[in-house]
């Protein structure tokens, strides 16, 4: 089965199809992280560099991990210590690593479009890894393989976006990839944290009671306060924030039904998520980490297939 894109630089670009090729691909890869020698050749003859100019715990980790599952040749790259300290572009940094002989380059980076203009510029296979607010779209794909998992199919269900929707990639991955594959979507949070285009743009609900969001879901995506990227006061305080939108035990109990609770990492515990929902057995939150491994495998698998020289 062949993907219809040579990168993955969002969900934007991806078919049903696709999206089904690659939670396919990367349930059976899951089997073979099961298995006592946890490694297959699949990418023996290829070199990958992870390219890092924006921190990064989860996806990192996972993507290398995800390459020495599949025997390829890895290069770390993080931003600080080096040479773009001293003022070396984007391209030329890239084009340096490429001169070595690299096949693919996986990318996070804080601007929004940076893997994009990448791969108009140099002929490796891209692979988005979070780009500023835009995309992240291994962060969607192993989502939905966890949602897939314990509710058996991603079409019909409802899934609630909870949270700081307006500077989250993974909110815009999600709302595409649960859309194309006939889920109902809702984001909810305070009406400063939600972009005023996005129910028309997408046909989604738009809820700003929490409340009301988790009665009407089965799923709740909690989504991180992302400081970083507010340049202005968009709500009074983080304590009141967790007072009017933070996913509680009591909130919980409150309901009729049982919701699966995610978020992509890392948790502001005590503001948009209490402890003692993110321990509890109805989150999923370290299932979604470990399938995104799964994920990446399948999604580096697949797309090496798009090397210009195979
Ligand atoms: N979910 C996620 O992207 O986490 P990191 O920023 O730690 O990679």
């Amino acid at each position: 089965m062949q993907l219809s894109t040579k990168h993955l630089l969002g969900i934007r670009d991806l078919s049903p199809q696709d999206i089904r090729i690659i939670l396919d691909t990367a349930t059976q890869f899951k089997e073979v992280l099961q298995r006592p020698i946890k490694k297959v050749p699949s990418l023996r003859d290829v070199t990958i560099v992870n390219l890092f100019y924006e921190n990064s715990t989860r996806t990192r980790i996972s993507f290398e991990l995800a390459e020495k599952r599949l025997s390829a040749d890895t290069i770390n790259f993080t931003s600080s210590g080096s040479s773009v300290s001293k003022g070396e572009t984007l391209l030329d940094t890239v084009n340096n690593i490429l001169s070595m002989k690299v096949d693919m380059v996986v990318m996070r980076h804080s601007a929004s479009g940076a893997p994009h203009f990448l791969s108009r510029h140099i002929p490796a296979v891209i692979v988005n890894a979070g780009d500023g607010i835009n995309e992240h779209p291994t962060q969607a794909l192993l989502d939905a393989l966890s949602i897939q998992e314990k509710l058996g199919s991603l079409e019909g269900r409802r899934v609630a976006i909870i949270g700081d929707i307006m500077h989250s990639r993974v909110a815009l991955s999600n709302i595409h990839l649960l859309k194309k594959m006939g889920a109902e979507v809702m984001v909810a949070g305070p009406p400063t944290l939600i972009p005023k285009h996005i129910k028309a743009a997408f046909d989604i609900k738009v809820e700003h009671d929490v409340k009301k969001a988790l009665a009407w879901c089965e799923v709740a995506n909690v989504l991180r306060i992302q400081l970083e990227r507010q340049n202005q006061v968009l709500f009074s305080s983080l304590r009141e924030y967790n007072l009017a939108y933070g996913i509680t035990r009591k909130l919980l109990d409150g309901l009729d039904h049982e919701v699966l609770i995610m978020h992509p990492g890392p948790i502001n515990r005590g503001v948009e998520l209490d402890s003692d929902v993110a321990d509890s057995g109805q989150s999923i939150i370290l299932d979604q980490v470990e399938n995104g491994v799964a994920v990446r495998m399948a999604v580096l698998y697949l797309l090496s297939g798009k090397r210009d020289n195979t």
